[in-house]
């Protein structure tokens, strides 16, 4: 493997895109694969028994994810989030980790349905993972089992949620994707259930990623509306962000037991600062969650290209990158081909 030897050269172009955004996140999909079919992700109908999955072959391995991972960190990346598919579901998952954790300076976490946590939660932390977050839509065993669509039980995603908090994989956040007639009479008690546990418990609007969700406005309940469902039961109070771009909106409890945070993707956009980039598990780049199409890394990175060769390239879609889906959206661009989220990562 060659790498810069004048890293700093490479950083002093580090590009604002159009719009004056720097890249500072990179989402790693390491499969396409999951062992759950929720319903606003992966339908059944469409991910039956015949959906082609990418074949090992097409997967970006961790050698290659590592050094797109230092090309992109001379472009000023700071963040690393893991994810899928199920990121868990990629076998030996920890000696990636290991591999991104020797560079001390990224803030490396990952994003999980939680099946496969407890059982895996002392090797991730032993790798040099800092922190997780977890997927649970509902506390309602029924609910979560039709929303999951496998089956899937409360319980033994909470017993993941335990295991990681127990090994330091914390503060353990917790993402509700929040669907109206569907869950929405769940936030209330999740609410409950995490308020003084310790855990960041995060509600995020039904989103109209992909084309295969059946996403329909009708669906979303509002932030706000949820900010007062909670509010009414537990008082709220809005807080500051931890960084300028964060996605969710926090807030703390009113008797100092904890925060929770809502995630405004459809009814308050958060394009302007928005510093993400996307790396598909076949490794194309996708510079927004609802992008129509990537740019391939994995046919330069087999063809021999340099680390300077990939870092141009890298340079040239961030610098020319428009993105703002979620501030702009029509009822054109919401039925144009989007790539979808078990693909992408969330
Ligand atoms: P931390 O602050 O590090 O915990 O990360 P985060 O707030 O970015 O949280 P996370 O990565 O878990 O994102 C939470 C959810 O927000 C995702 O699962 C998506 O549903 C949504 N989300 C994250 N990034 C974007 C984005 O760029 N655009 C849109 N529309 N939604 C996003
Ligand atoms: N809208 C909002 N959030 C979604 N996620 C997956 N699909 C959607 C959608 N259509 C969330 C998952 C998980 C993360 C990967 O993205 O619940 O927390
Ligand atoms: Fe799997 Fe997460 Fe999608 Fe659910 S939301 S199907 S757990 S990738
Ligand atoms: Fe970023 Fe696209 Fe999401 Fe806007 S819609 S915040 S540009 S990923």
């Amino acid at each position: 493997m060659v790498f810069p030897t004048d890293i700093s050269a490479m950083q002093a172009a580090t590009p604002a895109d159009t719009r004056g955004r720097q890249l500072r996140d990179l989402r790693i999909s390491v499969t396409d694969r999951c062992n759950f079919r929720c319903t606003y992700c992966m339908p059944k109908e469409i991910y039956g028994r015949d959906f082609q999955f990418l074949e090992r072959s097409q997967l970006l391995s961790f050698d290659e994810i590592h050094r797109l991972v230092t090309i992109f960190k001379s472009h000023g990346i700071e963040k690393v989030r893991i994810t899928g598919g199920e990121p868990l579901v990629r076998r030996q998952l920890e000696r990636l980790i290991a591999m991104l954790a020797s560079d001390p300076d990224l803030d490396l976490t990952l994003t999980t349905n939680a099946s496969l946590l407890r059982q895996k939660a002392q090797l991730l932390k032993d790798a040099g993972l800092r922190r997780v977050t977890v997927s649970l839509d509902s506390m309602n065993d029924e609910v979560f089992r039709a929303m999951n669509d496998v089956d899937f039980p409360v319980s033994k995603v909470l017993d993941g949620i335990e295991a990681a908090d127990k090994v330091g994989l914390n503060p353990v956040k917790i993402n509700m994707v929040v669907k109206r007639g569907v869950n929405d009479d769940s936030v209330v008690e999740m609410a409950r259930y995490f308020k003084g546990s310790g855990h960041i418990l995060r509600f995020i609007e039904f989103m109209d990623v992909g084309n295969t969700n059946g996403w329909k406005m009708e669906n979303v309940v509002s932030s706000r509306d949820l900010v007062e469902r909670i509010n009414t039961v537990f008082p709220i109070e809005p807080i500051k962000p931890n960084y300028v771009g964060e996605v969710a909106e926090r807030w703390r409890y009113v008797d100092g037991s904890g925060e929770v945070g809502f995630i405004s993707s459809v009814t308050q956009a958060f394009c302007r600062d928005c510093t993400r980039t996307r790396l598909s598990a076949e490794g194309s780049i996708y510079t927004c969650l609802f992008a129509t199409e990537g740019t391939d890394l994995r046919s330069l990175l087999r063809s021999g290209a340099s680390d300077e060769k990939i870092s141009d390239v890298i340079g040239n879609i961030w610098r020319a990158r428009t993105d703002n889906y979620s501030e702009t959206r029509t009822a054109e661009t919401a039925k144009l081909r989007k790539v979808e989220m078990s693909y992408i990562g969330g």
